[in-house]
């Protein structure tokens, strides 16, 4: 057995390839991957054109450091800026150090309004990632469990729960900011209405409150608009990035505007990897690529295909609560846990997800094609209808 820590229940196959939205195993055996690394491949494998970008940044440059200007991390984040509307960008490695520079920004804030202890309103099955305080501001005890103490300043409301807000609005003195994903992937794809993300843009006007998405899952165009929020109109004060933004390379990012913008002060947070050259070319490769191609479009025409789809095939079937999501993130509720679905689904040459026991993920890569997308419900709608025994 290889010396590796026990933190994941790996499936018994390894990739040695891959090309647009396929796989390839040891085996030679080919898969359909409607996975996308969760959410990190948006290009699929072996994009030509990332390929290219990062064969030429190899043998240029990988690595300098912050402490020197950067010109490839300076013109991401002009365009993730412009792309946001946004002031200013903080890069980092993954989607819990992105969340992790929210938060500290969240209590600089409040720290700079006078209070001494601040909170920040986090949500029922919210994910954030497994740092202390992103773990702490997860709403899954399985996620906490074992790792207590942890950090304090978090308040949970139920999502999509406008109510809850404003009572802890009305009660809690402490709060400084509410922290959110505008559609929550572990939790079981989950998506928040669009007038409950425009009535917190409200409630953290009113109370000045930092408004912090979380779109390390949902963002880079998988829903259709570049960040999720987008859908609902509004601008948040923080917003974070990961996952998709580098199509496999890593780097996060998290931005800030308004009232959150120029908290942070030389020495106050750092990272020796965040934004090197490597990884901000992959991204800024990653974003032409998404918007010369125009994959936003085709997320939100190929998202409604396979839900339409699989909403037919599973037509009438006892035990599918739903099929919902939002373009290439998709949600099948079923009435009971249905882990198993994963290694029936890779038996049959697709590669899946079920995240909160109960609901098998979509988020295949941006690049998929019609006919992929096809295959994807061929294969899905009847494995479902087996599993349930309809
Ligand atoms: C919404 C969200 N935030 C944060 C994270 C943590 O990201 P990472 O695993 O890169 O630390 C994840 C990972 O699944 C996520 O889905």
């Amino acid at each position: 057995m290889p010396h590796l820590m026990n933190t994941y229940n790996r499936q018994p196959v390894a990739f040695t390839h891959g090309e647009g939205c396929r796989l390839f195993d040891e085996q030679g055996r080919s898969y359909l991957d409607a996975l996308a690394g969760v959410a990190v491949n948006t290009l699929g494998h072996a994009h030509p054109r990332l390929v290219a970008a990062l064969t030429e940044q190899v043998g240029r440059l990988i690595h300098a450091s912050n402490i020197y200007r950067i010109r490839e991390q300076e013109t991401l984040s002009d365009r993730l800026a412009q792309l946001a509307g946004m002031d200013e960008v903080f890069f980092c490695n993954s989607g819990c150090e992105a969340n992790e520079a929210a938060i500290k920004l969240a209590r600089l804030f409040g720290h700079g309004k006078g209070i001494d202890n601040p909170a920040v309103i986090v949500m029922e099955h919210a994910f954030h990632g497994r740092t202390l305080a992103t773990l702490s501001a997860t709403g899954s005890r399985k996620v906490q469990a074992g790792f207590e103490p942890l950090v304090s300043g978090f308040v949970r409301v139920p999502f999509d729960d406008l109510a809850a807000v404003e009572q802890v609005a009305a009660n809690n003195p402490n709060v400084v900011a509410i922290l959110f994903e505008p559609i929550q992937g572990e939790g079981g794809v989950n998506l928040a209405h669009r007038e409950y993300v425009r009535a917190l843009r409200r409630i953290c006007d009113q109370r000045n409150w930092l408004l912090m998405v979380d779109e390390v899952q949902c963002g880079i165009g998988r829903t259709g608009v570049w960040f999720a929020h987008q859908h609902s109109g509004i601008r948040p004060d923080v917003m974070t990035l990961a996952k998709g933004l580098g199509g496999g390379v890593p780097i996060g990012a998290c931005l800030t505007a308004g009232p959150a913008a120029g908290l942070f002060k030389p020495g106050n947070h750092g990272s020796t990897f965040g934004g090197n050259p490597l990884a901000c070319v992959a991204a800024l490769t990653t974003l032409d690529v998404v918007e010369h191609d125009g994959l936003m479009a085709r997320a939100t025409a190929l998202g409604a295909a396979i839900r339409g789809g699989l909403r037919e095939a599973l037509d009438g079937v006892a035990g599918v609560v739903e099929v919902r999501g939002d373009g290439l993130m998709i949600g099948i509720e079923l009435d009971r846990p249905c882990g198993d679905l994963v290694n029936r689904a890779r038996e049959a040459g697709l590669l899946i997800n079920v995240t909160a026991d109960c609901v098998v993920r979509l988020l295949p890569p941006l690049v998929l094609s019609d006919a992929e997308a096809r295959q994807m419900v061929d294969v899905l709608g009847p494995l479902i209808r087996g599993f349930l025994g309809a």
